[in-house]
């Protein structure tokens, strides 16, 4: 294959020992809010986007998000995230613009879910592009995903990872306790033995580790490091900063100028994006 920004990003986090914050954008202000932020923080970032964005916006968001991604001052990738069907895969990847697409069957059964990945994983990688697989599944919902609520989550075991990794994956997503959305009220409840002996069977083949479900009060700085110790090296983050997007639509909309909305909701979003990169080790790092 040949260059892929999105893989020479992460492999650099794994070299460094850090992670990397995969920012899932639902408008143009996440995307330049991402931009900035890894800017101001010289830290790399992956722009993501979800199915729902290609099909709303036909397309022009992932033109955006390229764009951006080019004209940046430090490395920055464009990825999709859980792409669900092999048609949307397929669209995504025919359009041009992504560097990564998550490979997201985790809703079939396993033979399905292996049969899917592997030829869809054989699809991306003759276009250049690289995939990211969930063995097992991970818990939750998310706007802008297909509900499998009613599906039960599986926990990831290291001979899943190994079968997997088998079908040519470059990128593994875990389910060890980890939520999509917010978490109850216990808080997250992360299954570490299970998340390093993952890390212990991934490291070995050059495999790299994605945290999702990585939002919420609850998920504090303490929970970040231990995952990045624990071999995470994207971490996916929705609610965390999309919440900051409406908190000043609600407060703000009709009493300030359109303009400011819009730059008040995209810096409010910066904040948290910036203090999630130093929280995951990747500020200073490009
Ligand atoms: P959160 O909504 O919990 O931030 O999860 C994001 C995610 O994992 C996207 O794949």
């Amino acid at each position: 294959m040949p260059k892929n920004r999105a893989l020479e990003i992460i492999d650099a986090a794994a070299a460094g020992g850090y992670a990397v914050m995969g920012t899932c954008c639902y408008n143009i202000e996440g995307i330049i809010a991402s931009v900035r932020a890894a800017e101001a923080q010289r830290s790399p970032v992956i722009i993501q986007l979800f199915p729902w964005a290609i099909e709303y916006a036909d397309g022009l968001l992932l033109h955006a998000a390229r764009e951006a991604a080019d004209k940046a001052s430090v490395p920055v990738a464009v990825h999709m995230d859980h792409a669900q069907s092999p048609e949307i895969i397929r669209r995504a990847a025919d359009l041009g613009g992504f560097d990564g697409i998550m490979v997201d069957m985790s809703h079939y059964e396993k033979e399905d879910n292996m049969r899917l990945t592997k030829e869809l994983v054989g699809y991306l990688h003759e276009r250049g592009i690289i995939s990211e697989a969930e063995p097992g599944r991970i818990n939750g919902g998310e706007d802008g995903v297909m509900d499998t609520g009613e599906l039960e989550g599986i926990l990831t075991t290291p001979e899943q990872a190994e079968e997997f990794m088998d079908l040519g994956i470059d990128w593994l997503a875990p389910a060890f306790g980890n939520v999509h959305g917010k978490y109850g009220p216990k808080g997250p409840q992360l299954d570490y033995p299970r998340l390093a002996s993952i890390f212990a069977a991934t490291s070995k083949r050059g495999v790299n580790l994605v945290l999702h479900g990585a939002s919420g009060e609850a998920f504090t700085e303490e929970i970040y490091r231990e995952c990045v110790k624990n071999g995470m090296r994207k971490a996916n983050v929705n609610d965390a900063f999309n919440v900051e997007f409406t908190r000043v639509m609600r407060e703000k909309a009709d009493k300030v100028p359109l303009t400011t909305l819009l730059e008040e909701a995209t810096s409010a979003m910066q904040v948290v994006m910036e203090k999630l990169m130093r929280w995951m080790g990747s500020a200073g790092k490009a």
